[in-house]
């Protein structure tokens, strides 16, 4: 593996930061370092000069950027995660938010889920709307998986998963949307249909901006890899990208009242989640 002095790394993490809004701090420099030296391995490339100065100056369009971050992303998932969160999102949110809408006339049901990883995490929601709302296939519902990863998006795309990510899916879940094949377990068709991957840079202002109509946001265990301020810029594009009574979901130990103060918060039994308006 090539040798990349430390000066060379600490030039590339503004750039990383300022691409991807990810924060490499001292204490994941030996990652960023490993990464790094398997991505230059596979240029073919020893000078960590060069390589650092062809992604500073000489990547136009952001590809090398984009192999970069599909190397140093953190893509830990798996179906049904948080599992007393999704409760909430299940007895109370979801109801909730579907009866506004039936009241409305509106029929239709769009949930973002920001920094899917392999897609276990867009999966999981859509068996729990087809159970808890079994009229869902007479509404248009979607699930917008979206992540930076382009290696991820191919798994979501596959819907199919190992042992591992399905551990936690409840009996009941398994038997009704996955379907065994050899080892792996495959989300079946109809499920899967409501998912849709797109590659999106929660960093883009440009793209986020985009990003309108969602009835929900999941966003979980994917700002706790950003710092404060872009943490910040990226619940704003949220807020905004939410209908009004929309709700965001952030990971457990990712606590939204230190980065916005819009949402209001709500109490269902135990849990506690934020709305929009
Ligand atoms: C640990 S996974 C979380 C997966 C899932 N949300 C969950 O809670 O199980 C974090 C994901 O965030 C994605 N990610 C990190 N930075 C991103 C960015 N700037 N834009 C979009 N996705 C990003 C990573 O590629 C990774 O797949």
């Amino acid at each position: 593996m090539p040798d990349i002095p430390t000066q060379e790394l600490q030039k590339l993490i503004p750039q990383i930061y300022q691409k991807l809004g990810l924060h490499f701090d001292e204490k994941k420099i030996y990652f960023l370092r490993t990464r790094v030296a398997k991505r230059m391995a596979a240029l073919r490339m020893d000078n960590a000069r060069d390589y650092i100065f062809m992604i500073s100056y000489a990547d136009p369009d952001g590809r090398e950027m984009q192999a970069l971050a599909n190397l140093i992303t953190t893509n830990e998932t798996y179906m049904f995660r948080e599992y007393e969160q999704l409760q909430a999102f299940a007895n109370y949110c979801l109801p909730e938010v579907l009866s506004a809408k039936q009241a409305r006339g509106d029929k239709t049901l769009r949930i973002w889920c920001a920094g899917c990883s392999s897609g276990e995490e867009a999966y999981t929601l859509a068996m729990i709307i087809q159970d808890v709302f079994p009229q869902s296939t007479t509404w248009d519902c979607q699930i917008m998986a979206t992540d930076i990863d382009e290696n991820m998006l191919k798994h979501v795309m596959a819907a199919r998963y190992g042992a591992r990510s399905v551990a936690d899916v409840p009996e009941t879940f398994k038997v009704k949307y996955l379907t065994r094949e050899v080892d792996d377990w495959v989300v079946r068709r109809r499920t899967a249909a409501l998912v849709q991957a797109c590659h999106l840079n929660l960093n883009d202002r440009m793209a986020m901006r985009a990003m309108r109509n969602f009835d929900f946001v999941f966003c979980r265990n994917v700002l706790i890899y950003f710092d404060d301020l872009s943490r910040k810029t990226v619940v704003e594009h949220f807020y905004n990208a939410l209908n009004p009574g929309g709700y965001i979901f952030l990971g457990h130990s990712e606590s939204i009242g230190r980065m916005s103060t819009a949402f209001t918060l709500r109490r269902f039994e135990d849990y506690l989640v934020y709305a929009k308006g």
